[in-house]
């Protein structure tokens, strides 16, 4: 069956960002110019989805708000003759997107399971806002070239250091099914580092088959009191085969204020019109300060 639906979860309360994030969703800040939650619905599509169900909480409205049509705004750019500009909004409005909020937020397992009825029975991806991927091929479609090949659930993982592992959920893999796609003998959530199984960790972009669901309806609070959707794949991992991808590109992290900085200098070197200012300025403020 082909993979055409993407769960984003974006309901989380965005702490490490206070205050920008009290009235505005974490998954708004910007990389300069684009809302970091516009990378993941281009990721999304360049993968061949075509309906996105994010599922949002409380002050959650701008990201409806920034897919959906702006008329005004379209006219004045018109009537200034900035095409440019204009095709940079216009190209948003032609996605499916769909909403569905969370009223209690329980964890990403829980957030997940918000998708039931809008997924049905197909395979899907879920996809974390808090992780941006580069690649050649995106990493959303990596994933589901490797269910087309094997019809089974897939993750992304990329090895972290060691002391990071109670920050993910990790792998505990056997043997390779194939280059860099292993076979799994458990999925841990945030193991501490000493009994971590290896430090191979789960990246935020998930190909799930719909099972899940059955699973996730009956997941008991996990790590940190929350319905983890690393416990419920544990779970599914037993009834069916679910594979962990080895990520190769590049992931930035816009979920801490390091990976956002990082984010925003990498985005600015790849933009024309940034590039050699921006290094003009980096060589000049390193050149100052050391
Ligand atoms: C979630 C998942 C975790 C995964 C991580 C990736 O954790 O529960 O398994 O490794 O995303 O970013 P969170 O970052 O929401 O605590």
């Amino acid at each position: 069956m082909k993979v055409r639906k993407a769960v984003i979860p974006a309901a989380g309360l965005g702490t490490r960002f206070l205050p920008a994030t009290k009235a505005m969703p974490k998954e708004m800040l910007p990389i300069i110019n684009k809302p970091t939650i516009q990378f993941i619905v281009e990721e999304a599509i360049q993968s061949g989805i075509e309906d996105i169900l994010i599922v949002t909480g409380r002050s959650k409205r701008p990201i409806e708000d920034h897919f959906d049509a702006n008329d005004e705004l379209e006219a004045v750019l018109e009537a200034k003759g900035k095409q440019e500009l204009l095709n940079t909004i216009k190209d948003l409005n032609s996605i499916n997107l769909f909403f569905k909020r969370q009223s209690y937020p329980k964890g990403l397992g829980h957030a997940v399971l918000q998708a039931k009825n809008f997924i049905g029975d197909e395979p899907f991806v879920v996809m974390l806002g808090d992780d941006l991927m580069m690649d050649t091929v995106p990493l959303t479609k990596q994933l589901i070239n490797n269910y087309n090949e094997t019809h089974a659930s897939t993750l992304a993982v990329m090895p972290v250091p060691r002391q990071d592992t109670s920050k993910y959920g990790v792998i505990d893999p056997e043997r390779e099914y194939k280059k860099g796609v292993y076979n799994v003998r458990r999925f841990v959530e945030k193991p501490a580092p000493e009994v971590a199984p290896s430090n191979l960790a789960i990246i935020g972009r998930y190909l799930l088959t719909p099972e899940i669901f059955d699973l996730l309806e009956t997941q008991p609070a996990g790590a940190g009191n929350e319905i983890q959707l690393t416990d419920a794949i544990d779970r599914l991992n037993k009834i069916q085969r679910v594979f962990a991808l080895e990520f190769n590109g590049h992931r930035y992290d816009v979920g801490n204020k390091m990976g956002y900085m990082e984010t925003i200098i990498e985005y600015g070197l790849s933009l024309p019109e940034l590039r050699e200012d921006l290094i003009d300025f980096i060589k000049a403020t390193v050149k100052e300060r050391l």
